[in-house]
């Protein structure tokens, strides 16, 4: 069977961990520290705050901006279900937007009809990998006076004009799920230009406390913490930091490999009438996190069969990026613009296997059988 995804390690990830076990630091020790540090650097911002997942990540920070009940923040339907949830966990209502098809990226023109008087934030997803236009949500919010908030899961390692997503963010926050090009297990890193909110976030994922437990151990002094307001625990361990600071080294690596892999489906894929491929603007690097490919007019099987089809060839694939406001968790909620783009999208596109260690004889086997059932 060819999975969909398969996580990468690069060998180094278990001296490391064990490294780390030994070190008697489980959690809030110094690799955390030092992953956060690392990551700032590689991303150019001041401050990274890794926290347990990027959904804890997303509900933290909306909830530092502090976003509640009666609040509502704009996000796209077609993510992944955490967006939305991470919304519905501060007590706001996800209110959904449209996507542009050709990105899967959230639509400006439907983000803009979304927004109301209760509107507190807009979440920005760079879907699959695959860049948003920030520049024209950073208008968009700026005007309407809400926040933006980027939900870059995916993104780590894509570019525009040679800048990593999440660059020039006033608040971004990754994955390191295992499907992630760079894993922790489970993981997530916040960013952001703001000093003071990284401190209250920083907080407010070890329960609110006044200060880090490898910062009173290393006071030199008996130092008593204070929790100063209600707090989660979305701490990242020292073993994940550990693993990720070896993944992190690696990204470079890791990204070229997956474009490589990439683009040789773009080139496989593009000329064909019924099939769509991600379209990539010039002045962006796309890391290929997903691979999403899309059913037009004129294509022989729906794609639920297509994935029966291939599944019954023993090659594995998802339905795209779901539509929250098709789950049952959301169905309920009253939809204030017409999502026609994320109802296509749902009902038509595929994730085709990629990973690392995908081998060139097993793309050329997705391919073929793609190309011979569409
Ligand atoms: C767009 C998006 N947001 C949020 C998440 C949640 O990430 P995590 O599993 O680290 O909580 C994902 C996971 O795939 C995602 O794709």
């Amino acid at each position: 069977m060819i999975p969909v995804s398969r996580p990468h390690f690069a060998a180094d990830e278990e001296a490391a961990v064990v490294a780390a076990l030994r070190s008697g630091w489980v959690t809030q020790g110094p690799r955390v520290a030092e992953f956060e540090r690392a990551f700032a650097a590689a991303l150019g911002q001041p401050e990274a705050i890794a926290v347990s997942s990027c959904t804890a990540g997303l509900h933290l920070v909306l909830h530092a901006l502090g976003i509640g009940r009666g609040d509502e923040v704009v996000v796209p339907s077609l993510s992944f279900i955490a967006t939305a949830n991470a919304v519905a966990h501060t007590g706001a209502t996800p209110v959904f937007a449209d996507i542009e098809l050709a990105t899967y990226n959230l639509d400006p023109a439907s983000a803009a009809t979304a927004i109301s008087r209760r509107t507190k934030a807009i979440v920005l997803v760079h879907q699959v990998g695959l860049p948003a236009d920030v520049a024209a949500f950073r208008r968009l919010a700026r005007k309407a006076r809400v926040k933006l908030v980027e939900d870059a899961a995916c993104a780590i390692g894509s570019q525009v004009d040679g800048r990593p997503v999440g660059r020039d963010a006033a608040v971004a926050v990754f994955s390191f799920h295992p499907r992630k090009l760079v894993t922790t297990g489970e993981g997530g890193m916040i960013v952001t230009r703001d000093r003071r909110l990284a401190t209250r976030l920083r907080s407010l994922r070890h329960h609110g406390v006044s200060m880090s437990d490898f910062a009173r151990h290393a006071a030199g002094r008996v130092v008593v913490e204070a929790y100063r307001e209600v707090g989660y625990n979305y701490r990242m361990t020292d073993v994940q930091a550990a693993m990720g600071l070896v993944q992190l080294g690696r990204l470079e690596e890791f990204v070229a490999r997956r474009r490589e892999q990439g683009e040789r489906y773009d080139r496989a894929f593009a000329k064909h009438p019924a099939l769509a491929i991600p379209q990539v603007p010039a002045n962006v690097r796309f890391n290929y996190q997903t691979y999403l490919l899309r059913l037009l007019r004129g294509a022989r099987v729906s794609r639920d069969t297509l994935m029966q089809r291939l599944l019954e060839q023993e090659i594995a694939t998802r339905r795209g990026v779901m539509a929250a406001h098709r789950e049952p968790a959301y169905r309920r909620l009253k939809r204030r613009v017409p999502l026609p783009a994320t109802d296509a999208a749902d009902r038509t596109a595929i994730v085709l296997p990629l990973f690392h260690a995908m081998t060139p004889a097993e793309q050329d086997r997705v391919i073929e059988a793609v190309l011979a059932l569409v």
